[in-house]
């Protein structure tokens, strides 16, 4: 065999069957063809017994595989749904459950088994080559396609007859359209909902657990808890607008946008990732890190959220707080982004 790339210098004479060792034949060049090992024939190439006897051992695999199938029907039929047996080491299971399981899986392995058996054994075994051709056409045949091609568009008499050309391209391009109407179906469109939570400016912050509102003073330097807002009609809305409160000596806060956003270093993020939207749970205090416990994304909650491990591709989103004129936080607005996973609309 020879790689025929067009190229006459760049044949290379390869091994061929009868080599009984793997070696380059071209001294030194890397990508010389290894050609093929040896074939050893198998013993039952040679020896018709021992082909009998895997014969007979691939029959017997494929007929005890027919007569557990047989035993899946005999279980179906006499064992009771109810009976429970005592299995080691699984304990009680369900005998029905169990004998079908064994059955059919049995009867699967054997006919994989057999078919094995018979391809390692008795199917051919040589090594064989397929030289790869060029796939192009041949010229001839190339302009033999294009001709009749021509001669089929001469035949159709659309040269001729523009009208019916132009009046059946007017009839298919609605039937391409029509399916895009049948979209509709798929509910009504999203329109803001995914960019919106049920925060509003001066929306009252409350603990998640307890409702009660939260002052500054509730934080100490270092805490972190779940807050949501007062107002939130239905479980949507809490659970896009479910928040954690974290305070930071302002001094620790890296970002100073984030800084402007929270008030006296108490910063609120969204409490759901942007990844697919697990709840965030697990917080490292010395490190000031957000971990999601779904797919480990992290988060560092004194550098405005900012990603530093995991596929989360944006940000953890920010709310503006502030206190009202009794002391307690309060909203300033909706989030500046969207909340929730990234789909593909929001990049
Ligand atoms: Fe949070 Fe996947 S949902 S990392």
């Amino acid at each position: 065999m020879s790689i025929d790339d067009g190229n006459e210098s760049s044949r290379r004479p390869v091994l061929r069957p009868e080599h009984h060792d793997v070696v380059a034949v071209i001294e030194g060049d890397p990508f010389a063809d290894p050609g093929l090992p040896h074939h050893e024939p198998r013993r039952a190439d040679v020896d018709e017994r021992a082909a009998r006897r895997a014969e007979r051992q691939v029959a017997a695999m494929f007929g005890l595989s027919s007569l557990s199938t047989l035993a899946l029907i005999v279980c179906f039929v006499l064992i009771d749904k109810e009976t429970m047996i005592n299995v080691f080491p699984l304990g009680k299971i369900n005998a029905l459950n169990f004998a079908l399981g064994m059955t059919l899986g049995l009867s699967l392995l054997l006919i994989g088994g057999g078919a094995i058996h018979w391809a390692r054994k008795l199917m051919a075994g040589e090594e064989i080559v397929e030289d790869r051709h060029p796939q192009k056409s041949s010229p001839e045949v190339t302009a033999a396609a294009l001709a009749a091609l021509q001669a089929g568009v001469e035949d159709s008499a659309l040269p001729r007859r523009k009208l019916i050309g132009l009046s059946l391209l007017g009839a298919l391009a609605p039937i391409g359209i029509a399916p895009l109407i049948l979209l509709r179906d798929l509910g009504p469109l999203p329109e803001k909902k995914l960019r919106e939570t049920a925060w509003k400016d001066h929306h009252e912050i409350v603990f998640e657990n307890g409702g009660e509102r939260v002052r500054p003073e509730d934080l100490q330097v270092g805490t972190l808890i779940s807050a949501r807002p007062k107002e939130v009609e239905g479980l949507n809305d809490l659970a896009k607008a479910a928040i954690i409160l974290i305070r930071l000596a302002p001094d620790e806060v890296r970002s100073s946008r984030s800084l402007q956003q929270g008030y006296e270093g108490i910063m609120a993020f969204t409490k759901i990732c942007p990844h697919v939207g697990c709840p965030l749970g697990l917080y490292e205090q010395t490190t000031h890190h957000m971990l999601c416990p779904c797919h480990q994304s992290t988060f560092d909650l004194a550098n405005g959220g900012k990603v530093v491990f995991g596929p989360a591709a944006r940000n953890l989103p920010q709310l503006s707080i502030t206190v009202d004129g009794e002391g307690y936080l309060v909203a300033r607005g909706d989030f500046a982004e969207p909340v929730g996973p990234s789909f593909w609309e929001r990049g």
